[in-house]
Protein backbone atom coordinates (compact mmCIF):
# COMPACT_ATOMS: atom_id res chain seq x y z
CA UNK A 1 0.00 0.00 0.00
CA UNK A 2 1.74 3.22 -1.06
CA UNK A 3 2.02 5.93 1.32
CA UNK A 4 0.07 9.24 0.57
CA UNK A 5 2.25 12.46 0.98
CA UNK A 6 2.36 16.01 0.16
CA UNK A 7 5.99 17.59 -0.69
CA UNK A 8 6.04 21.08 0.36
CA UNK A 9 9.07 22.43 -1.28
CA UNK A 10 11.38 25.34 -2.75
CA UNK A 11 13.39 24.03 -5.45
CA UNK A 12 16.45 24.10 -5.13
CA UNK A 13 18.41 20.84 -6.99
CA UNK A 14 18.02 18.94 -4.11
CA UNK A 15 14.42 19.83 -3.74
CA UNK A 16 14.36 18.61 -7.61
CA UNK A 17 16.30 15.34 -6.79
CA UNK A 18 14.10 14.89 -4.14
CA UNK A 19 10.44 14.92 -5.99
CA UNK A 20 12.18 12.92 -8.82
CA UNK A 21 12.82 10.18 -5.88
CA UNK A 22 9.37 10.31 -5.23
CA UNK A 23 7.67 9.97 -8.56
CA UNK A 24 10.50 7.09 -9.09
CA UNK A 25 8.75 5.26 -6.49
CA UNK A 26 5.26 4.75 -7.14
CA UNK A 27 4.99 1.06 -5.21
CA UNK A 28 5.77 3.08 -1.56
CA UNK A 29 4.54 6.38 -2.50
CA UNK A 30 1.60 7.91 -4.00
CA UNK A 31 2.55 11.83 -4.40
CA UNK A 32 -0.98 13.78 -3.74
CA UNK A 33 0.12 16.60 -4.73
CA UNK A 34 3.42 19.45 -4.91
CA UNK A 35 2.97 22.65 -2.92
CA UNK A 36 5.41 25.27 -3.71
CA UNK A 37 6.99 27.40 -1.19
CA UNK A 38 9.33 30.84 -0.91
CA UNK A 39 12.63 29.83 0.21
CA UNK A 40 15.90 29.37 -2.22
CA UNK A 41 14.25 31.31 -4.39
CA UNK A 42 11.37 33.54 -4.72
CA UNK A 43 7.90 31.77 -4.72
CA UNK A 44 7.02 32.39 -8.23
CA UNK A 45 10.58 30.47 -9.24
CA UNK A 46 10.08 27.56 -6.81
CA UNK A 47 6.81 27.18 -8.33
CA UNK A 48 7.95 27.39 -11.29
CA UNK A 49 10.82 24.95 -10.83
CA UNK A 50 8.47 22.01 -9.40
CA UNK A 51 6.44 21.93 -12.53
CA UNK A 52 9.86 21.74 -14.86
CA UNK A 53 11.35 18.67 -12.63
CA UNK A 54 7.55 16.88 -12.67
CA UNK A 55 8.07 17.58 -17.01
CA UNK A 56 12.22 16.30 -16.49
CA UNK A 57 10.06 13.18 -15.08
CA UNK A 58 7.49 12.90 -17.55
CA UNK A 59 4.83 13.51 -15.26
CA UNK A 60 3.01 16.83 -16.90
CA UNK A 61 -0.21 15.07 -14.50
CA UNK A 62 0.82 16.26 -11.03
CA UNK A 63 -0.44 18.72 -9.10
CA UNK A 64 1.61 21.89 -8.74
CA UNK A 65 0.41 24.82 -6.29
CA UNK A 66 1.91 28.29 -5.13
CA UNK A 67 1.82 28.39 -1.63
CA UNK A 68 3.29 31.66 0.86
CA UNK A 69 5.43 34.04 -0.99
CA UNK A 70 7.13 35.10 2.32
CA UNK A 71 8.03 33.88 5.99
CA UNK A 72 5.67 34.66 8.77
CA UNK A 73 6.92 37.26 10.79
CA UNK A 74 10.68 37.83 9.02
CA UNK A 75 11.29 39.16 5.06
CA UNK A 76 12.58 36.61 3.08
CA UNK A 77 16.25 35.47 3.00
CA UNK A 78 16.84 33.14 -0.53
CA UNK A 79 19.45 31.44 -1.56
CA UNK A 80 20.69 32.11 -4.89
CA UNK A 81 24.37 31.67 -4.07
CA UNK A 82 23.66 28.27 -3.63
CA UNK A 83 21.32 27.93 -6.28
CA UNK A 84 22.12 29.94 -9.00
CA UNK A 85 19.54 32.99 -9.84
CA UNK A 86 16.75 30.66 -11.65
CA UNK A 87 17.10 28.15 -8.07
CA UNK A 88 17.56 25.25 -10.45
CA UNK A 89 20.70 26.48 -12.42
CA UNK A 90 22.77 23.57 -14.32
CA UNK A 91 21.21 21.78 -16.86
CA UNK A 92 19.33 23.84 -19.24
CA UNK A 93 15.32 23.24 -18.70
CA UNK A 94 12.37 24.68 -20.97
CA UNK A 95 9.80 26.78 -19.39
CA UNK A 96 7.12 24.04 -18.01
CA UNK A 97 3.89 23.63 -20.28
CA UNK A 98 1.84 22.24 -17.15
CA UNK A 99 -0.36 24.42 -15.82
CA UNK A 100 -0.02 25.73 -12.10
CA UNK A 101 -3.34 24.53 -9.76
CA UNK A 102 -5.06 27.57 -9.04
CA UNK A 103 -6.17 26.25 -5.23
CA UNK A 104 -3.70 28.21 -3.23
CA UNK A 105 -1.06 25.27 -1.86
CA UNK A 106 -1.95 26.00 1.69
CA UNK A 107 -6.15 25.16 1.25
CA UNK A 108 -5.09 21.86 -1.14
CA UNK A 109 -3.18 20.77 2.24
CA UNK A 110 -6.17 21.52 4.54
CA UNK A 111 -8.92 20.41 2.27
CA UNK A 112 -6.60 17.08 1.41
CA UNK A 113 -6.13 16.56 4.99
CA UNK A 114 -9.90 16.70 5.28
CA UNK A 115 -10.96 14.53 2.71
CA UNK A 116 -8.55 11.68 3.08
CA UNK A 117 -8.83 9.14 5.77
CA UNK A 118 -7.84 9.78 8.87
CA UNK A 119 -4.08 9.67 9.94
CA UNK A 120 -3.16 8.34 6.08
CA UNK A 121 -1.14 11.50 4.99
CA UNK A 122 2.46 12.12 5.05
CA UNK A 123 3.95 15.96 4.56
CA UNK A 124 7.31 16.36 3.29
CA UNK A 125 8.51 19.76 4.03
CA UNK A 126 11.87 20.48 1.75
CA UNK A 127 11.61 24.27 2.58
CA UNK A 128 11.08 26.61 5.46
CA UNK A 129 7.42 25.92 7.17
CA UNK A 130 5.65 28.83 6.13
CA UNK A 131 3.13 26.73 4.16
CA UNK A 132 2.45 24.20 6.82
CA UNK A 133 2.69 26.68 9.75
CA UNK A 134 0.07 28.66 7.72
CA UNK A 135 -2.23 25.56 6.95
CA UNK A 136 -2.27 24.73 11.01
CA UNK A 137 -3.33 28.08 12.05
CA UNK A 138 -5.98 28.43 9.54
CA UNK A 139 -7.30 24.93 10.32
CA UNK A 140 -6.56 23.52 14.00
CA UNK A 141 -8.62 20.68 13.27
CA UNK A 142 -5.79 18.94 10.87
CA UNK A 143 -3.11 18.69 13.06
CA UNK A 144 -4.61 15.23 14.25
CA UNK A 145 -5.17 13.78 10.48
CA UNK A 146 -1.41 14.16 9.63
CA UNK A 147 -0.05 10.63 9.84
CA UNK A 148 3.63 12.29 9.81
CA UNK A 149 5.67 15.11 9.34
CA UNK A 150 8.87 14.23 7.62
CA UNK A 151 11.25 17.11 6.87
CA UNK A 152 14.25 18.11 6.15
CA UNK A 153 15.99 21.23 8.51
CA UNK A 154 17.82 22.33 11.64
CA UNK A 155 21.21 20.99 12.71
CA UNK A 156 22.95 20.33 16.23
CA UNK A 157 26.48 18.66 15.94
CA UNK A 158 26.43 20.47 12.58
CA UNK A 159 25.56 23.93 13.96
CA UNK A 160 24.26 25.90 11.24
CA UNK A 161 24.80 27.06 7.34
CA UNK A 162 22.99 29.88 6.79
CA UNK A 163 24.01 31.48 10.04
CA UNK A 164 26.74 29.97 12.54
CA UNK A 165 23.89 28.78 14.19
CA UNK A 166 21.14 27.87 12.08
CA UNK A 167 20.11 25.77 9.17
CA UNK A 168 18.39 27.36 6.34
CA UNK A 169 15.25 25.98 6.43
CA UNK A 170 14.35 26.73 9.74
CA UNK A 171 16.25 30.68 9.76
CA UNK A 172 14.03 31.47 7.05
CA UNK A 173 10.76 30.88 9.11
CA UNK A 174 11.41 30.21 12.50
CA UNK A 175 8.20 31.51 14.16
CA UNK A 176 6.88 28.71 11.15
CA UNK A 177 9.25 26.06 12.64
CA UNK A 178 7.74 26.66 15.81
CA UNK A 179 4.36 26.27 15.48
CA UNK A 180 5.17 22.75 13.62
CA UNK A 181 7.46 21.37 16.04
CA UNK A 182 4.60 22.28 18.65
CA UNK A 183 1.99 21.07 17.00
CA UNK A 184 1.97 17.00 18.55
CA UNK A 185 1.79 15.88 15.18
CA UNK A 186 5.00 12.80 14.85
CA UNK A 187 7.49 14.43 13.78
CA UNK A 188 11.03 12.55 11.94
CA UNK A 189 13.47 15.55 10.99
CA UNK A 190 16.57 15.09 9.16
CA UNK A 191 18.49 18.14 9.75
CA UNK A 192 22.63 18.60 8.37
CA UNK A 193 24.09 16.34 10.81
CA UNK A 194 22.65 13.22 8.27
CA UNK A 195 22.47 15.72 5.37
CA UNK A 196 26.16 16.86 5.13
CA UNK A 197 27.31 12.48 5.10
CA UNK A 198 25.27 11.88 2.17
CA UNK A 199 27.95 13.98 0.19
CA UNK A 200 27.70 13.57 -4.14
CA UNK A 201 31.09 12.56 -4.39
CA UNK A 202 32.49 12.62 -8.17
CA UNK A 203 32.18 8.93 -8.18
CA UNK A 204 28.42 8.81 -6.92
CA UNK A 205 28.10 11.82 -9.40
CA UNK A 206 29.30 9.61 -12.21
CA UNK A 207 26.84 6.94 -11.28
CA UNK A 208 23.97 9.31 -11.81
CA UNK A 209 25.31 9.72 -15.35
CA UNK A 210 26.52 6.88 -16.60
CA UNK A 211 22.63 6.01 -16.35
CA UNK A 212 22.48 6.75 -20.16
CA UNK A 213 19.07 8.74 -18.93
CA UNK A 214 17.76 12.26 -19.77
CA UNK A 215 16.89 12.27 -15.98
CA UNK A 216 19.70 10.40 -14.87
CA UNK A 217 21.99 13.20 -16.85
CA UNK A 218 19.63 16.55 -14.78
CA UNK A 219 20.60 15.26 -11.81
CA UNK A 220 24.13 15.12 -12.39
CA UNK A 221 24.24 18.88 -14.04
CA UNK A 222 22.57 19.93 -11.12
CA UNK A 223 25.13 18.47 -8.36
CA UNK A 224 27.79 19.69 -10.67
CA UNK A 225 26.06 23.28 -10.03
CA UNK A 226 25.52 22.92 -6.80
CA UNK A 227 28.37 21.23 -5.44
CA UNK A 228 30.71 24.32 -6.08
CA UNK A 229 29.12 26.00 -2.97
CA UNK A 230 29.83 23.56 -0.59
CA UNK A 231 33.10 22.10 -1.96
CA UNK A 232 34.56 25.48 -1.69
CA UNK A 233 32.89 26.13 1.63
CA UNK A 234 33.12 23.26 3.75
CA UNK A 235 36.03 21.78 1.67
CA UNK A 236 33.88 18.90 1.36
CA UNK A 237 33.96 16.03 -1.23
CA UNK A 238 30.86 16.94 -2.85
CA UNK A 239 27.62 18.54 -2.32
CA UNK A 240 25.42 17.26 0.53
CA UNK A 241 22.35 16.23 -1.07
CA UNK A 242 19.77 17.47 1.65
CA UNK A 243 16.22 16.57 0.84
CA UNK A 244 16.08 13.29 -1.03
CA UNK A 245 16.83 12.11 2.14
CA UNK A 246 13.21 12.49 3.27
CA UNK A 247 11.97 10.78 0.54
CA UNK A 248 14.41 7.61 0.87
CA UNK A 249 13.37 7.59 4.50
CA UNK A 250 9.89 6.66 3.15
CA UNK A 251 10.82 4.42 1.06
CA UNK A 252 13.56 2.75 3.47
CA UNK A 253 14.01 3.89 7.37
CA UNK A 254 16.54 1.78 7.99
CA UNK A 255 18.80 3.73 6.21
CA UNK A 256 18.60 5.96 9.24
CA UNK A 257 19.09 6.30 13.03
CA UNK A 258 18.70 9.05 15.34
CA UNK A 259 16.79 9.89 18.91
CA UNK A 260 13.65 10.65 19.83
CA UNK A 261 14.30 13.69 21.74
CA UNK A 262 12.85 17.20 22.52
CA UNK A 263 13.69 19.82 19.84
CA UNK A 264 12.64 23.60 20.25
CA UNK A 265 12.90 26.48 17.92
CA UNK A 266 14.99 29.51 19.40
CA UNK A 267 12.16 32.62 17.78
CA UNK A 268 14.06 35.71 19.79
CA UNK A 269 17.22 35.75 19.29
CA UNK A 270 18.96 38.19 16.66
CA UNK A 271 22.38 35.90 17.40
CA UNK A 272 20.71 32.51 17.00
CA UNK A 273 17.53 32.75 15.25
CA UNK A 274 16.41 29.65 13.95
CA UNK A 275 18.61 27.25 15.63
CA UNK A 276 17.31 23.71 16.38
CA UNK A 277 18.29 22.88 20.56
CA UNK A 278 17.99 19.51 20.26
CA UNK A 279 17.80 17.78 23.81
CA UNK A 280 20.15 14.86 22.08
CA UNK A 281 21.46 14.24 25.48
CA UNK A 282 18.33 14.48 27.23
CA UNK A 283 19.27 16.93 30.28
CA UNK A 284 15.93 18.82 30.66
CA UNK A 285 12.87 17.56 31.58
CA UNK A 286 10.97 18.80 28.07
CA UNK A 287 9.00 16.43 25.98
CA UNK A 288 10.46 14.70 22.54
CA UNK A 289 8.66 15.99 20.15
CA UNK A 290 10.57 14.64 17.39
CA UNK A 291 13.02 11.47 15.82
CA UNK A 292 15.95 14.05 15.38
CA UNK A 293 18.10 11.90 12.69
CA UNK A 294 22.14 11.72 13.58
CA UNK A 295 23.26 9.29 11.25
CA UNK A 296 22.33 7.50 7.68
CA UNK A 297 23.84 4.77 5.34
CA UNK A 298 25.88 6.99 2.74
CA UNK A 299 26.60 3.81 0.57
CA UNK A 300 22.91 2.77 1.24
CA UNK A 301 21.15 5.63 0.24
CA UNK A 302 23.24 6.62 -2.68
CA UNK A 303 22.65 2.73 -4.15
CA UNK A 304 18.50 3.63 -3.83
CA UNK A 305 18.34 7.06 -5.31
CA UNK A 306 20.54 5.73 -8.43
CA UNK A 307 18.71 2.59 -8.77
CA UNK A 308 14.99 4.45 -8.49
CA UNK A 309 16.37 7.58 -10.82
CA UNK A 310 17.64 4.91 -13.12
CA UNK A 311 13.59 3.84 -13.68
CA UNK A 312 12.35 7.26 -14.82
O1 LIG B 1 19.80 23.87 4.45
C1 LIG B 1 19.48 23.01 3.38
C2 LIG B 1 18.06 23.22 2.94
O2 LIG B 1 17.89 24.57 2.50
C3 LIG B 1 17.67 22.34 1.75
O3 LIG B 1 16.30 22.04 1.82
C4 LIG B 1 17.93 23.23 0.58
O4 LIG B 1 17.10 22.92 -0.55
C5 LIG B 1 17.53 24.57 1.13
O5 LIG B 1 16.11 24.70 1.03
CA1 LIG C 1 14.80 22.68 -0.04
Amino acid sequence: MPRKIIIDTDPGQDDAVAILLALASPEEIELLGITAVAGNVPLDLTAKNARKVCEVAGRADVKVFAGCDRPLAHTLVTAEHVHGKTGLDGPDLPEPAMPLQDQHGVDFIIDTLRAEPFGTVTLCPLGPLTNIATALQKAPDIAEKVQEIVLMGGAYFEVGNITPAAEFNIYVDPEAAEIVFKSGIPIVVMPLDVTHKALVTAARNDAFRALGTDPGRVVAEWTDFFERFDKEKYGSAGAPLHDPTVIAYLIRPELFTGRHVNVEIETQSDLTRGMTVADWWRVTDRAPNAMFMGDLDADGFFALLTERIGRL
